[in-house]
């Protein structure tokens, strides 16, 4: 559970290479781990970004956004995690279908990348469409690139491509020309946006949800989602799933339970760094 290498490639946005043989063995696109960074620390899910069978690596990427994750992303190369659990999760569906558009914003490109690999690596004609806030917050930009037959961005602030949201390159897409299948990975009313699109051009569309998790195992019920009216666990049944049968009203409200908490946690690092 070494740190092998340490970048950071965004405002409070790390990538890690982790050394990890018995996961990067079993790995495959649409897992992910659960990280402890020491005793009492957070269970943190976090995608597996990428995986090197040979070297026993795996990459994870991690945004400071919160107590744990500002601490995790405070350690350094030949530090090690406490643990990692995994690989979790079910292996997301990779077939030959002609053309897919990946759509990431924000974060959810690490996710996406593994998938937009390997569905490359499948044969498929891949067009990447990517999101940010602004242009020092797109991340893995070459990677995507590397594996996709073209790439498009767009930022909130128009400093880097398309001014505007990552689904009205997806709306111009999908105008244009025909695409088979869709996937869709980031923030819950961005995927909920993304859906929309898919649904008046009628593409299918695969989400990753990013439940809340604690376990990661099917236990505890945390990550519950509602797909086609029937409750799934995010953690076994995901995280990929038919994006057109997800309830994500339900999800956003789920997001807001712990909010209150985890905002009084980063206080309190906040002014622990500050000596206070
Ligand atoms: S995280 Fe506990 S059931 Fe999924």
């Amino acid at each position: 559970m070494k740190i092998i290498e340490k970048k950071e490639i965004a405002p409070e946005i790390v990538k890690f290479l982790v050394s990890a043989p018995l996961i990067a063995k079993k790995a495959e696109p649409g897992h992910f781990i659960i990280l402890r960074h020491k005793e009492k620390g957070e269970r943190i899910p976090l995608t597996i970004a990428d995986f090197d069978r040979e070297k026993g690596t795996i990459t994870l990427v991690c945004q400071g956004i919160g107590k744990s994750t500002v601490e995790i992303n405070r350690m350094e190369k030949g530090d090690s995690f406490l643990d990692l659990l995994g690989p979790l999760g079910t292996p997301y569906p990779i077939n030959k279908v002609g053309t897919v558009a990946c759509v990431a914003g924000g974060l959810g490109v690490a996710p996406l990348y593994p998938k937009a690999k390997a569905l490359h690596e499948a044969g498929n004609r891949v067009i990447s469409l990517i999101g940010a806030q602004r242009k020092e917050m797109l991340i893995m930009t070459e990677e995507i690139t590397a594996v996709s037959d073209q790439v498009s961005y767009s930022t909130d602030d128009g400093s880097f491509g398309h001014k505007g949201f990552v689904t009205d390159l997806l709306r111009e897409l999908l105008s244009e020309e025909k695409v088979d299948e869709i996937v869709a990975v980031g923030p819950v009313p961005m995927m909920a946006a993304t859906v929309k699109v898919a649904k008046e051009f009628n593409v299918p569309i695969v989400v990753s949800l990013n439940a809340l998790m604690i376990d990661g195992t099917g236990m505890c019920g945390g990550c519950r989602v509602t797909v086609d009216g029937e409750t799934k666990f995010c953690c076994v049944d995901g995280p990929a799933f038919d994006g057109a049968l997800v309830d994500f009203d339900e999800i956003l409200n789920r997001q807001k339970y712990y909010r209150d908490m985890e905002k009084e946690a980063f206080h309190r690092c906040r002014l622990e760094d500050a000596g206070k």
